[in-house]
């Protein structure tokens, strides 16, 4: 499924048709643009774009209703569009830009990834998945905390794929660097710290059909909180106390029912020797290790490359690629380990 034909109606189309298609054809949908009172022949030329002819064939049809149409006069030139083009499918998206005068724009995210959700197996509908992702942030003072290099990149790319899979996706990440897909299948659950993010993972975990936590947890945190600024005054030196926190990996492990379980490692030296001995020390079914100190695998890089441990004493390597394909192959195994 690649062709997208976009009918928009609205008058705002000259605006936010040609953003559409650029951010449509960068994620490899060939897009053609049917004329309309509010973008005309010229108009759609101009602007650079395909216009679609009446014997256009597409896959998906999005549409946009003129502005103010009421819901059933859309939905019969919807059908009356269906009709001339006999090639399309029923419009599978519609992009909504004011209804009756209420306007939702939906972002060209939302529609990119509705988009692709449709040409993607859905092998994970119906079971929910849950990631925990990002930094975690200990703080000290008001002012100041501890925390990691993580930005939550590999983890945004595991909800990603997984929704457009078809699962509910339980994101539950400390502060990220990158923003996560809008879309309605995925349910954020931010949280601050370590224990944070504990509370709310065993606060979810009986929901979960799987779990993948991926999230940078601070090890340790400090064991007082200032309730105010620490002044530096004239000391030359500053001890910071810290305790141990929860394993969040190692409790879920532990408990006596328990979701398939698929944790990550951060390493830097003897990468197979450490990661397999976490997998097996932390009882999870899958361990993703990455050497974080490899080209193109450090913590903001936009690749990623894994060596993936099986509970069952197999591993998988899976090489150089961007992070959503490294995050496909991931879900892939599970789904092969989790049936
Ligand atoms: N993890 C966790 N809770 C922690 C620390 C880590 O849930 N307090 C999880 C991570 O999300 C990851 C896995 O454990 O899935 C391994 O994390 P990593 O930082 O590589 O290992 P650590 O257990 O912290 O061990 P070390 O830092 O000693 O290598």
């Amino acid at each position: 499924m690649q062709r997208v034909l976009l009918h928009t109606a609205t008058a705002a189309a000259p605006f936010y048709v040609p953003g559409l298609v650029a951010a449509l054809e960068d994620a490899g949908w060939k897009v053609a643009v049917l004329e309309s009172a509010a973008f005309p022949k010229a108009a759609i030329a101009a602007a650079g774009l395909k216009c679609a002819s009446t014997k256009e064939k597409c896959d998906v049809h999005l549409y946009a209703p003129w502005d103010k149409a009421p819901v059933a006069e859309s939905d019969a030139l919807v059908a009356a569009v269906d009709g001339v083009f006999p090639g399309s499918l029923r419009p599978t998206c519609r992009l909504s830009l004011g209804r009756q005068g209420a306007v939702t724009i939906a972002s060209y995210e939302q529609i990119l990834e509705a988009l692709e959700a449709r040409r993607t197996v859905q092998d994970f509908a119906g079971k929910t998945v849950l990631i925990t992702l990002g930094p975690t942030i200990e703080d000290f003072d008001p002012a100041r905390y501890i925390s990691n290099r993580s930005t939550g990149r590999m983890g945004v790319a595991l909800a990603r794929m997984a929704a457009r899979r078809g699962a509910k996706v339980l994101a539950i990440h400390g502060p990220l660097s990158v923003s996560m897909p809008d879309v309605d299948n995925i349910e954020c659950i931010p949280v601050r710290s370590a224990k944070n993010m504990g509370d709310a993972v065993l606060a979810n975990i009986s929901r979960a059909d799987c779990a993948i936590l991926c999230a940078a947890v601070a090890d340790f945190s400090p064991c007082d909180y200032s309730e105010e600024k620490i002044k530096k005054g004239s000391r030359e030196t500053l001890m910071l106390r810290m305790k141990r926190n929860i394993d969040i990996l190692a409790t879920i492990g532990s408990l006596p029912t328990r979701p398939f379980l698929v944790g990550f490692a951060a390493e830097s030296t003897d990468v197979l020797k450490n990661a397999n001995e976490k997998m097996r020390r932390k009882n999870c079914d899958m361990l993703c290790a990455n050497d974080i100190t490899a080209a193109g695998c450090g913590f903001a890089s936009e690749t990623n490359r894994l060596h993936v441990f099986l509970r069952d004493g197999g591993n998988r390597e899976i090489p150089l690629a961007s992070k959503n394909d490294v995050a496909s192959q991931v879900l892939d195994l599970i789904r092969e380990k989790m049936s």
